[in-house]
């Protein structure tokens, strides 16, 4: 599947992407406020092969895309992943490439793809309460914040408390 929007080609992943993706998933700075990352050798590599193994899966429950500015490398990521009818929203772009639209672009591409081609009734993101970038890009694409989970992610050995966004069809 892909998805266009104004500026942006959000496509599936091919194993050809690892430099791109290692670039941007190892920096320092995308981590601070999520579980995953600075990204090694090995979690790129992993990480590439969940997204290949999702794309085939006739039940697919993980849409996981590179977001690109065509025809350029992956520059970020965009991803869903269902529960039952229910979608929970990420992304992330790459640090020098922070602050031009690029995040609310594609994840409101990908919002809406959730809500009307694969039906779903409900998306969720959460994210930390000091990450403002990303409570500005769920509010932007039209989510609203409807709770905070204390204690919810174990972000290098601290617990981080969640804002909680949603919107239901
Ligand atoms: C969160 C992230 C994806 C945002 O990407 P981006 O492409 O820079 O986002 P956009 O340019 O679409 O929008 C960012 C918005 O936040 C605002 N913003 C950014 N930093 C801010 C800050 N420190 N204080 C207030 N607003 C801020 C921008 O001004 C913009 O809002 P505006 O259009 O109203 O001016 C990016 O910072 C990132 O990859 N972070 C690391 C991974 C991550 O945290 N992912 C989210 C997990 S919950």
């Amino acid at each position: 599947m892909q998805l266009r929007t104004e500026r942006l080609l959000l496509r599936e992943y091919t194993a050809n992407d690892f430099d791109a993706v290692h670039a941007f998933a190892s920096d320092q700075r995308i981590a601070k406020f999520v579980e995953w990352g600075p990204n090694t050798t090995a979690d790129t590599k992993t990480f590439l092969e969940t997204c290949l193994v999702a794309q085939s899966d006739p039940n697919r429950a993980n849409f996981t895309l590179a977001v690109t500015v065509p025809p350029g490398d992956p520059i970020g990521s965009v991803g869903l992943s269902l529960t039952g009818g229910r979608g929970d929203l990420g992304y992330v772009i790459a640090p020098g490439l922070w602050g031009r639209g690029y995040a609310t672009e594609a994840a409101e591409s990908l919002l809406r793809f959730g809500m009307e081609e694969l039906g779903l009734s409900e998306i969720t993101a959460t994210c930390r309460p000091g990450n403002v970038a990303s409570a500005r890009v769920l509010e932007k694409i039209g989510m609203s914040r409807n709770g905070l989970r204390k204690a919810d992610k174990l972000i290098r050995g601290q617990w981080q408390d969640s804002l909680v966004f949603s919107v239901s069809a």
